[in-house]
């Protein structure tokens, strides 16, 4: 197998966040405390895991950090955007998730990454409130003020290259419309202040015209749309959505797969979740909610395959609640029953009641992502980059075959492809493998 040509990770890497919240100011934080020694980065596939190479007996698996070549966490530069956090200090305080203690070694640097003033529609995030907003109100024109914050971050960081994850707030939901058709139209549409084009388009717009990678963690419309993938292909810069994969789903994801391998049959998932943080305050508006509830919704059809096998999952009843209960913070509490049949039809029930900490689980995420698409963008890699499905509850298809959901087929996945761009064998786990 032939190596590709990956330009090498010299230099700073800046790392842009549309949204400095919870998630962004963890991730930030996390990495300011693994590089000074204060912490391992736990979570973070491109840190912690190694890569097995060749054949079982040739004994080589190395750090894949240490197999591809990836920017090092001491290259990296943090910068944003948010209509109400000041900086990543003031946000990870009001975020609540991490304890005074762990942000005291670290409160200077995070107070230095201020937010640049957002590209923010409150018709989008009707429980928001922005200040810090950019007084500009042709979209055309706030796209253009994006790409001149971004150039600037570039300039004043001394940046080689860039990335930008969206951290920001779930958007109303939306489905796609004239607008997102073609490049061409979304630019008139741009200049038309077109009220189809929300903010985390614009911002992904003036990403892929400055030539960075986008990344949606969020269950935004944004990158699922004809305009963006044709932008991103015709500027060979890489991109992915959506919605980090944290929590219930990371656990749908992981059982889902298991009932499968042994043709046990499910009648119903019933998942419900209390949360308490600004996420959860956004989301307990009904048209927030229905972006995050149909990002949520794919994940077991597309595992369990029902045209395949309708006697075991023909029929079920699959449910999703989000309840905003601020006491619980970032604290997130998820709950499933999910009813299960066996041999003989016989029912039974499992309980998955999952005490888990939101930022905390999608912190890695961003560092992986950000890595990740800087290498893809090195690698020559443009427009969906389907091998990251790993970290997307409701990942994007390359091609017209639907998405892969299955953590493990999507870790495969992941691992192959760096595999392959190194000049190495896929890994079969084939008898001789
Ligand atoms: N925490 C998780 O496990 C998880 C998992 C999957 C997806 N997500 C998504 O990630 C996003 C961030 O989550 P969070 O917990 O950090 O939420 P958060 O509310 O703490 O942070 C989001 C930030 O985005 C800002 N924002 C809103 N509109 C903006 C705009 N137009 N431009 C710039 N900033 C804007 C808000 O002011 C807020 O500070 C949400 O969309 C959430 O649904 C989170």
């Amino acid at each position: 197998m032939t190596a590709r040509n990956i330009a090498p990770a010299t230099g700073k890497l800046g790392v842009l966040t549309p949204g400095m919240g919870a998630v962004s100011s963890t991730f930030m934080a996390g990495v300011l405390a693994a590089r000074k020694g204060l912490n391992a980065p736990i979570g973070s596939i491109t840190q912690m895991a190694n890569i097995r190479l060749g054949t079982r007996d040739e004994n080589r698996n190395p750090k894949i950090r240490e197999f591809v070549p990836l920017a090092e966490l001491d290259d990296l530069v943090f910068g944003g955007w948010d209509p109400i956090s000041p900086n990543a200090l003031e946000a990870a305080r009001t975020a609540g998730v991490l304890e005074g203690a762990d942000l005291s070694e670290i409160s200077g640097e995070l107070e230095g990454i201020t937010a640049m003033d957002a590209v923010f529609d409150q018709r989008w995030v009707t429980r928001l409130d922005g200040v810090r907003v950019k007084k500009i109100d042709s979209k055309w024109d706030q796209a253009q003020a994006l790409i001149a914050d971004i150039e600037n971050f570039r300039v004043e960081n001394g940046c080689d290259r860039l990335v930008m994850v969206w951290c920001g707030s779930t958007e109303a939901y939306q489905e796609p419309s004239e607008v997102h058709e073609s490049v061409a139209a979304f630019e008139a549409g741009l200049k038309a202040n077109d009220d189809n084009i929300s903010p985390s388009q614009i911002y992904c717009y003036a990403a892929l015209q400055s030539d960075v990678p986008y990344a949606n963690g969020a269950p935004n419309l944004t990158v699922d749309t004809k305009c963006m993938i044709e932008l991103a292909e015709t500027r060979g810069v890489p991109i992915i959505g959506k919605d980090f994969k944290t929590g219930q789903t990371l656990m749908k994801t992981m059982l889902a797969p298991g009932f499968k391998a042994r043709m046990l049959g499910v009648r119903g998932w019933f998942s419900t979740n209390i949360l308490g943080n600004r996420d959860g305050e956004v989301l307990d508006a009904p048209e927030n909610f229905k972006t995050k509830e149909v990002s949520k919704l794919g994940v077991i059809g597309s595992i369990l395959q029902p045209d395949l096998y309708p006697d075991l999952y023909g029929n079920i009843d699959h449910v999703v609640r989000i309840n905003y209960y601020p006491p619980r913070g970032d604290n997130k509490e998820g709950w499933d029953n999910i009813d299960i049949f066996g041999w003989l039809g016989y029912p039974m029930q499992i309980k998955v009641d999952f005490l888990c900490r939101d930022s905390i689980l999608a912190a890695p995420i961003v560092l992986d992502l950000a890595l990740f698409m800087d290498l893809a963008h090195r690698a020559g890699s443009a427009g969906v980059q389907e091998w990251l499905s790993f970290y997307l509850k409701a990942p994007q298809a390359a091609t017209e075959v639907p998405a892969e959901h299955d953590l493990f087929i999507q870790q495969t996945k992941l691992k192959n492809t760096l595999r392959e761009w190194m000049g190495e064998e896929p890994v079969t786990h084939s008898e001789a493998g």
